[in-house]
């Protein structure tokens, strides 16, 4: 096969970084973090996930991108081809295969949850939130949920935005869109921290997340912390993987990941300080759940000067944050497609996000009609593919990686693509083989008894 007809690649090693932290930053910073700090205790959550975030996320960053730099295939191929050349079973590249249908599930809710981000551009531009109370801009929600029609129209728009990104092809797509998103993004959240310093209850937001009580640390808070580790650095499936199969050979993957997970990790918990600054000076509840932006953000946006500008605004970065992270969720799949069926791009995204919009739309019923379905575990439709991608199959993708990349690759490729100093090598290889598997398995282990 002719790799050049079918693959793209980045023009340079800025345009990787930005697109890679393009997949990272998205509504698992804006939407899932803040609500998940919320549901699972505040500040205990908060430093389980720093702490995944440095002792697992980070080195497995590196991993992923190696894996997929070193082979320059989609992750299914890439971990084939890495198995033959250390001798190893070729059952690895079922990695691979799992993280294709990782990102499929995770696809199918992340975009009703992009949907409702749509609709809440349209309700800003439309000056719906001025003025607005608490108990308000809940109903407001609520209703939203509550209509298999509006869910059904924002989700399809998302699908269809998403998919024609896929189609034209990532490298080409993403290059431009990011230059300018993500810095756009920083800039306005910054402004809303500063508006949520003025009117918000900033200490009480502070103490929520950060003071430490670590009696407040159970088992599935833990998991769930490691969990959203993974989701918000889209690693454990293959999306960096796919990205960093695009990547020339000259980039240092340390550097560029420790950048990463900086500004991911960073941009989240800004949003979380934030949101919890108006949660706490407007009453409303911190456990809310999956609804929290969309209650407390409008009522900042709603009586700020020039809140119905900067609403729009903010929710169309969201938007367009959603969207580079939704990408990164299906290439390794249409990556796999167009490099084994041989079809291209186009009836490759449009099969994929047919099948993906499907699914999607039982998704949305499980807020209104089918909300008394339960799929496992007393689980909603929405709830189950959420739980399971994050909390199951992301941490199990990332422990094989690192099991292959730490135990069953050869020293001398691993050392020769990562390309650091020999005490560094050694604290990646350590982290590797040590510290993320036992970190991920005595996790999952205490689920099991809990
Ligand atoms: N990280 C993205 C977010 O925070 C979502 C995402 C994109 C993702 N690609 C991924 C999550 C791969 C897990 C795995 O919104």
């Amino acid at each position: 096969m002719n790799n050049m007809t079918y693959r793209g690649a980045w023009a340079n090693r800025w345009t990787f970084i930005l697109a890679t932290t393009g997949s990272a930053i998205g509504l698992g910073n804006i939407w899932k973090l803040p609500y998940m700090i919320g549901v699972n205790g505040g500040s205990a959550f908060v430093l389980v996930y720093i702490l995944s975030i440095l002792l697992v996320g980070i080195p497995l960053l590196m991993t992923e991108v190696m894996l997929g730099r070193r082979m320059q295939k989609n992750p299914m191929d890439a971990m084939l081809s890495l198995a033959k050349e250390s001798n190893a079973a070729p059952a690895w590249r079922y990695i691979g295969t799992m993280g294709m249908l990782t990102g499929v599930l995770i696809l199918c809710f992340y975009s009703v949850v992009g949907g409702w981000v749509l609709s809440y551009i349209s309700q800003a531009a439309q000056s719906n939130f001025t003025n607005i109370t608490g108990a308000e801009s809940s109903a407001h929600f609520d209703a939203l949920l509550a209509s298999p029609f509006t869910l059904l129209f924002w989700h399809t728009i998302f699908m269809v935005i998403t998919m024609s990104i896929v189609a034209k092809g990532v490298t080409a797509g993403l290059e431009k869109a990011n230059n300018f998103l993500i810095p756009a993004l920083f800039a306005i959240l910054l402004l809303l921290l500063g508006y949520s310093m003025s009117v918000g209850d900033m200490a009480a937001s502070a103490t929520f997340m950060f003071s430490p009580d670590f009696s407040k640390i159970t088992p599935n808070a833990a998991l769930n912390a490691l969990g959203h580790a993974f989701f918000s650095l889209s690693i454990g499936m293959g999306s960096i993987m796919v990205y960093g199969s695009y990547l020339q050979r000259d980039a240092s993957i340390a550097r560029t990941s420790i950048y990463i997970a900086i500004a991911d990790s960073l941009l989240g918990l800004l949003a979380g300080l934030a949101i919890y600054a108006l949660v706490f000076a407007n009453q409303l509840e911190p456990g809310a759940g999956p609804g929290l932006i969309f209650q407390t953000l409008p009522i900042a946006f709603g009586h700020m000067p020039w809140g119905n500008f900067f609403g729009t605004l903010f929710f169309i970065l969201v938007a367009f944050a959603a969207a580079t992270s939704a990408i990164s969720l299906v290439e390794p799949t249409i990556a796999w497609v167009v490099e084994n069926i041989k079809i291209s791009r186009k009836p490759a995204a449009a099969g994929l996000g047919i099948l993906i919009w499907s699914i999607g739309v039982a998704v949305l019923l499980s807020f209104n009609l089918w909300q008394d379905v339960k799929v496992v575990f007393g689980l909603g439709i929405f709830d189950t593919l959420d739980k399971l991608t994050s909390t199951i199959m992301l941490p199990l993708g990332g422990l094989l990686m690192a099991i292959f990349a730490g135990c069953v690759m050869k020293k001398q490729h691993s050392k020769q693509e990562l390309n650091l100093k020999t005490s560094f090598y050694q604290l990646w290889q350590l982290t590797n083989t040590f510290i993320a598997p036992i970190a991920i398995v005595s996790v999952f282990i205490f689920l099991l008894f809990s």
